[in-house]
């Protein structure tokens, strides 16, 4: 298996400044190595470039439209060509504004071969907010909504057609901060989320058995791993903490479960803001849990596949 390493070192779409220090941070922590020991051919393809951060108020609900714009579009081309040569892209945000750009390129490239895509949204928010719902005009709170056929138009027809997905497509995971009026918009539009009661309720075993079902030899599974998923007290290099997220163990759980698939054809590992964190063990955090993404498990067992 070849993957590689897309670094987007920007932070336009946040609130906080630093997540743009995210993909060095990664490699820093050893994330090269890390998926080398697991098998994997590791082609780190460097750093992207764009735009600065203008650091500027928002603009009829945008903050930082036109810079966003561009570095999605760096993205998307550069996974898009990752995925026509055959290699698994693993976008290192930057905010989560860019899994926008990595999603609309997967969901094209699923369309052009006629694969299925299931994308699981592991976050401690939803992103479905709009520039009227948003409270914040900080474009990583919206990137689900636009993949989804709202937002602007620059956004929403990125891979060309829009909706670049639809709502049955996405499964999102470890979610306890929605704002009021994207509370709503998620309910209206029947986004399949498993948030932090459920996790408590049921378990992250039965979220997972759920989130994961009905995969096929002929599914495309993508991971769009924003690091605030995770509770703070583990992971506090993040702008944008929500306390009660999964614990060290629901996490391995976790990626171990969509590692037990098979299925992983892509990944984006955002939201990491090195400023914030504590001698990199945010970085280290998720390096280590990547590494169970890519089947690092403690015996060798067969693939338990969920249920
Ligand atoms: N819902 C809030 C907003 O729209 C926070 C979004 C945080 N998103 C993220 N990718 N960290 O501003
Ligand atoms: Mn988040
Ligand atoms: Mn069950
Ligand atoms: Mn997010």
């Amino acid at each position: 298996l070849r993957a590689s390493l897309i670094g987007a070192p920007t932070d336009v779409g946040a609130g906080a400044r630093g997540a743009s220090m995210g993909p060095e941070a990664l490699r820093v922590a050893g994330i090269v190595a890390a998926l080398t020991h697991h098998g994997l051919e590791v082609h780190d393809r460097g750093n992207l470039s764009g735009p600065p951060n203008p650091w500027l108020p928002p603009v009829q609900g945008y903050r930082h439209l036109a810079e966003v714009v561009a570095w999605n579009r760096a993205v998307f081309d550069a996974v898009s060509a990752e995925l026509a040569s055959g290699h698994l892209p693993i976008l290192l945000g930057g905010d989560h504004s860019l899994g926008l750009g990595s999603i609309a390129a997967v969901a094209r490239h699923c369309r052009q071969q006629g694969r299925k895509l299931r994308v699981l949204w592991l976050d401690a928010h939803a992103d479905f907010n709009t520039s009227e719902l948003t409270p914040s005009g900080n474009v990583h709170g919206m990137p689900v909504a636009c993949l989804c056929g709202f937002g602007p138009r620059e956004l929403t027809h990125m891979g060309g057609e829009a909706p670049a997905l639809q709502p049955h497509q996405i499964r999102q995971i470890g979610i306890r901060s929605v704002d009021p009026g994207e509370k709503r918009f998620v309910h209206e539009q029947g986004l399949e989320v498993f948030d932090m009661r459920y996790i408590d309720e049921h378990g992250m075993r039965h979220a997972m058995e759920q989130a994961l079902a009905g995969l096929d030899e002929h599914t495309h599974l993508h991971v769009s791993f924003d690091v605030d998923f995770l509770d703070p007290e583990i992971a506090p290099g993040v702008g944008t903490t929500v306390p009660g997220g999964p614990t060290y163990r629901e996490a391995q759980l976790c990626m171990e479960m969509i590692a037990d698939t098979g299925r992983l054809g892509s990944l984006d590992i955002v939201e990491l803001n090195p400023a914030l964190d504590v001698r990199n063990k945010t970085a280290l955090l998720a390096v280590d849990l990547v590494e169970s993404l890519f089947g690092k498990s403690t015996l060798m067992r067969q693939p338990r596949p969920a249920r």
